[in-house]
């Protein structure tokens, strides 16, 4: 039976390469859904869509066919056939992500994508995000639920972003997951059942190990 994993928590925990060495180490796929959402939102900017309206979001958000790799290794993103892994990282993005993934009908059309894409893995996959426990994968077989301090948290993405302000980051951090977490639809939220793993002391092998323990105890 392939395994299906959940990790969520918010940005600067660690989630994505958590997740990617996880599987890579235990031979699963892995999907980043952040960049899903990422992706959906370069394509509304790039097409001039007001990213400040609810609904001129809404009517856009069946259009862009949004393409994810599943290779832990190399875990490309194409819209509409163009390799975006890199612009949606840019700040422009980052800084809409937030309004765009709040919009119901983005995440119906994202969530109908996540459960397809999770449907199909053979060994099993990996899948890294928000709301994956709560509302996409209920039923995976672990959950995890990755937490750090704040500080720590803006401490790792300035470190992964050159020239990065660590106050600014720690602000636009604490913003965005201000408004993850409290959206209608789906928000940033621990499942229940949820394995809560705060890795604010931790190095980022001791969480892997952490996390591929909890895996095989499944297994
Ligand atoms: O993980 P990452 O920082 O790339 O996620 C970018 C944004 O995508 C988050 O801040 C959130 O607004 C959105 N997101 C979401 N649900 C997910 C994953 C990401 O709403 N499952």
């Amino acid at each position: 039976m392939p395994v299906i994993v959940a990790i969520d928590g918010p940005s600067g925990t660690g989630k994505s390469s958590t997740s990617k060495a996880v599987a890579a180490q235990l031979g699963l796929s892995y999907l980043d859904t952040g960049a899903q959402y990422r992706a959906i939102t370069w394509w509304m900017v790039t097409n001039g869509i007001d990213t400040a309206d609810p609904f001129a979001i809404a009517s856009a958000a069946g259009k862009p066919e949004i393409v994810s790799g599943t290779d832990p290794e190399k875990p490309a993103i194409t819209v509409d056939g163009i390799d975006v892994s890199g612009p949606i990282r840019e700040q422009d993005v980052t800084s809409k992500v937030s309004a765009v993934s709040a919009v119901p009908e983005v995440r119906t059309r994202i969530t109908e994508l996540q459960r397809a894409i999770a449907g199909s893995a053979v060994t099993g996959i990996v899948v890294e995000g928000r709301d994956i426990g709560t509302t996409v994968l209920p039923d995976a077989d672990l959950k995890v639920f990755l937490t750090a301090s704040p500080e720590a948290r803006a401490a790792r993405r300035s470190g992964e972003l050159e020239g990065a302000d660590l106050h600014a980051t720690r602000e636009a951090l604490v913003k965005r997951d201000a408004a993850d977490s409290s959206r209608k639809t789906s928000p940033l939220a621990k499942a229940d059942d949820a394995v809560e793993v705060d890795t604010t002391d931790l190095t980022l092998q001791q969480v892997i190990e952490c996390v591929v323990t909890l895996v095989e105890e499944k297994r």
